[in-house]
């Protein structure tokens, strides 16, 4: 049985958990291929695919997402299992540590079967902030060997019979939202750049319109985000900056003003677009840390249903 061990990890630690997991799984009599999300091939030929990502901030590194996102249908045909490295104590060895949010919405979309946390590892010489400053008093190395083979002895027992899992299509991912958001957006912007236009004077509504478009964009996609499987925060801001640029030149510039100068001023244009951007990243960073809300809480028509 061939298997494909993947990994993200910026600093070496998750990289040797996989490494133990691939030994052990070989001792066992599978066939390994160890490889770097950073390598971005595909699976083919794989008969079963474990994915891990260090944990930075609650999330997994972006090349590790990226090679999920990019073979979600091919992951769907093969069991996979996900592991994080991460906790700086020992607290993944001594108790079961759920997934965060992020890991557990690419776990169901392609029907990962199971998932495991295993303790990470901080060097004391980290340079990067702000691993150097977390590094003063969280330093250490928390993976422990017996606790990796554990589970690779578990998955040498269940991987001759395991079937893919239940995946799960997110709605809430879908472009049609993401573009629907943007349009909402932009529709606020506008009404409020020329409401305030035709009641303040210049400076006064440019200075109003900076405030309450950041506010609307907060709101907004505090809304956006909180929907299982909404898009990545950058992306996210990238759209919702696009589309509001492309409106504000159709219909403000083409049809309103009947002329480009807004794009011209800072205040009117440039200064607004960097701020809904800002305010959209940052605030998809801040809901991709919360732990994810309880049904009830759900908006109604976001929530996830699973493949057929
Ligand atoms: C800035 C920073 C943020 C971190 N955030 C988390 C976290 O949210 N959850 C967690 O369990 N560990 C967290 N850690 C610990 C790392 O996941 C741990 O050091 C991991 O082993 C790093 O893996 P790598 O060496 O493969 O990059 C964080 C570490 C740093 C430096």
């Amino acid at each position: 049985m061939r298997i494909l061990i993947t990994w993200g990890s910026p600093h070496g630690g998750t990289e040797g958990i996989a490494r133990i997991l691939g030994e052990a799984l070989d001792a066992a009599g599978f066939d390994v291929t160890l490889r770097s999300a950073e390598q971005g091939r595909g699976i083919d030929g794989f008969d079963a695919v474990l994915v891990g990502g260090a944990l930075y901030a609650g999330r997994w590194p972006a090349n590790v997402r990226r090679f999920v996102r990019r073979n979600v249908a091919a992951l769907r045909r093969v069991p996979v299992y996900f592991f994080s490295s991460g906790p700086l104590d020992d607290s993944a060895s001594r108790s079961d540590i759920a997934p965060t949010t992020q890991v557990a919405v690419l776990m169901e979309r392609v029907g990962a079967r199971a998932h495991h946390t295993f303790g990470g590892r901080l060097d004391p010489n980290a340079k990067s902030f702000p691993a150097r400053e977390m590094a003063k008093t969280m330093a250490g190395d928390w993976r422990d060997p017996a606790h990796i083979r554990a589970w690779a002895a578990d998955l040498a027992v269940e991987l001759p019979e395991a079937k893919p899992g239940v995946a799960v299509d997110h709605p809430a991912r879908s472009l049609r939202r993401l573009l629907g958001y943007a349009v909402v957006g932009w529709a606020l912007h506008a009404a409020l750049l020329l409401g305030l236009q035709s009641v303040a004077p210049r400076g006064v509504a440019l200075v109003a319109h900076s405030v309450l478009v950041t506010l609307a964009f907060v709101a907004l996609s505090w809304r956006y985000f909180h929907a299982r499987g909404a898009r990545d925060p950058l992306p996210t801001a990238l759209t919702f900056v696009g589309v509001v640029a492309a409106l504000d030149a159709l219909v403000l510039a083409g049809v309103v003003y009947r002329s480009a100068d807004i794009f011209a001023s800072v205040a009117t244009t440039w200064l607004p677009f960097a701020l809904l951007f800002a305010a959209t990243a940052a605030t998809g960073g801040v809901v991709s840390t919360l732990p994810w809300p309880k049904p009830e809480e759900r908006h109604h028509g976001d929530d996830a249903h699973a493949h057929p």
